[in-house]
Order: structure tokens, then sequence, then C-alpha cells
């Protein structure tokens, strides 16, 4: 079997286009710009690479973008007070704070200073709450850009069977939440394993739809997926470094043997990470048009 090679890289594109016209679009009729904030503390650096390409992609599309890289020092009271000042701010509509953050601060108090108006990346537990009841503002960014990749490659989401593997509260939670509601493009049967499975394979041979998001390179073998599965593979890993300095980044799936036995799958690079800056593009669009009053027309993406 041939599998189809899923390119986030064209879908992103895609949605990019559509992004930057309805942003021209704001900006003529309503003379309103979005704007995002990011917020880095510390010096990791792909942290530095991520929040790098999210300053990229706005100017790309006409939202005004401010970065906050802060020391990895910055005392709690320091990175709180700033948040309190981008909660007031009226030009940022969307404040994104990089995880992970440096162990003396408490991701869950910053987490809790973001306006849920805000909050973007759909972490404030007022907006996971939001998205459990099935009456999400903003879903966060790498589940919801899954979620379209699925719909716009054609995959059929509703009533497959779907085993997440990776239970963070960035991709695998929310994912499960989002494909389980009674919506289009989700309305699937969800398992999500981890690391207390006891028998991981049993779930993922069995599954019509596999997401992997665990963080261990090519961690899920041929013999782990159905023949005909759809693969989609969230992992980052840095294994290596080219003669130029330049990192070798692998998935959670050993791609070259999978390939050969489903029906499509997610490359890495390439895959899943330039459709989560996408998303984030359009929280905060949307983000501004909330804050403006501007009647959220019809939902145009995922659920
Ligand atoms: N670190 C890894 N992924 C993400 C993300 O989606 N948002 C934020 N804020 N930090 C991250």
């Amino acid at each position: 079997m041939t599998a189809q090679i899923i390119s986030g890289t064209e879908i992103a594109k895609q949605i990019r286009e559509e992004l930057k016209q309805e942003i021209a679009e704001l900006r003529q009729k309503h003379n309103l710009v979005p704007g995002l904030a990011t917020v880095l503390v510390g010096d990791d650096p792909a942290s530095q690479v991520y929040v790098g390409s999210k300053a990229k992609t706005c100017k790309a599309l006409g939202i005004y973008s401010e970065r906050h890289d802060l020391s990895a020092e910055t005392d709690e009271p320091t990175l709180l007070a700033l948040i309190d000042r981008l909660n007031k701010d009226p030009k940022i509509h969307g404040i994104l704070v990089q995880l992970p953050l440096p162990k003396h601060i408490n991701e869950t108090n910053v987490l809790l200073a973001i306006d849920p108006k805000k909050d973007v990346d759909g972490f404030h537990p007022v907006n996971v709450g939001k998205l459990m009841i099935g009456e999400p503002d903003y879903l966060p960014c790498t589940p919801h850009g899954i979620q379209e990749l699925l719909i716009r490659s054609g995959v059929k989401i509703s009533g497959a069977e779907v085993v997440i593997v990776g239970r963070s509260n960035i991709v695998g939670k929310p994912l499960a939440n989002m494909l389980l509601q009674k919506k289009a493009g989700a309305n699937a049967t969800v398992t999500v394993c981890h690391t207390g499975t006891s028998d991981i394979a049993f779930h993922t041979r069995r599954a019509d739809i596999i997401i992997v998001a665990l963080g261990k390179p090519k961690f899920i073998t041929a013999d782990m997926v159905k023949e005909g599965a759809v693969v989609i593979d969230v992992g980052v890993n840095r294994i290596g470094k080219t003669a130029e300095g330049k990192a070798i980044l692998c998935g959670d799936v050993d791609f070259d043997a999978v390939k050969e036995k489903v029906k499509a799958i997610t490359p890495v690079p390439g895959g899943v990470g330039p459709m989560t800056i996408v998303m984030l593009m359009l929280n905060t669009l949307k983000a501004a048009k909330m804050a403006a009053g501007l009647a959220q027309e019809e939902v145009k993406y995922g659920i």
C-alpha cells in the first residue's frame, strides 16, 4: 500500500491564505488589527525557535505581535505583573506564555493569571472546562491543528476508533475531549494510552486513527499498527545535529516502516508542527473579533 503523506506544510499554507484575507478585511471594515504577545522565560533553544516562528507568521498575516523574552532567573511576581499589564493592554488580544517554564515558577499560577478571553492557547481552566462541555471559545492549537489535518485530508472521524498515545494537558487530554464531542469532525470512540497502560500495542493495533504525542523517537513500530490505519505523529525529537549544526528531527513513529502499512501518515517535520502555528493565528483573530464584539459568524474550523 502506498500511503498518503499528509502534508501539514501544504494544509497550513492554505489556512494561512484564508486567514490573511480575513485579517485584511477586518482591518479594512473595522480598522481592527489583531495583536498577540508572546512571553518566553529562559533560553531553551527549541522554545526560542517556536516563539520566533510565531512572530514571523504574525508578520506575514498582518497580526501585530510583541515578544517578551525574559531571563531564566525571572521570578514569578515579575512574570505575573507582565501578564497583568498585557491583560489590560487593548492592542493585545492574545497572550501566549511559552511552556515549559523554569522549575521555580508555578505553571498553574501563571496560566490562571491570563485573562481567559486572551488565552489563545486554551490552557486556562475556564477554557479547558468550556472545551470539555462542548462549548469552546478557544481550541488548543496542536489538537485543533490535528483535527483540521484529518478533516482536510478527508479522513472520516465520526465512528472511528481513535487511539491517542500520550495524556499531556497540551495534546492528549484536550484532543481526546475534542474528538469525542457529538459534533462534525468529531464523534469518535476515543482511547487514551499512557505510561500506565499495560499493553499499548493491544490498543494501537485495533485503531483506525492513531495519534502519538509522547516524545519517544520511533516508539510506534509497524507491528503496532493495523493495515490501512491513519497515523498522526506529534513527536518532535532532536536526535542529533547535521554537520552544519542543524537539529535532526524525528517523530514518535518509525515513519519508514509504518508508512508501508498505513493508508495515511504525517511526516516529521512538515506534519503537525506547521498546523499548530496557524491555529494560534486563528485564535488570535478570534480573540480580536470577540474583544470588538463582532459576531462570530459560522464556526469555520473544526468542531
Ligand atoms: N510548548 C509546547 N507546545 C506549546 C503550546 O502549544 N503552547 C505553549 N504556550 N507552549 C507550548
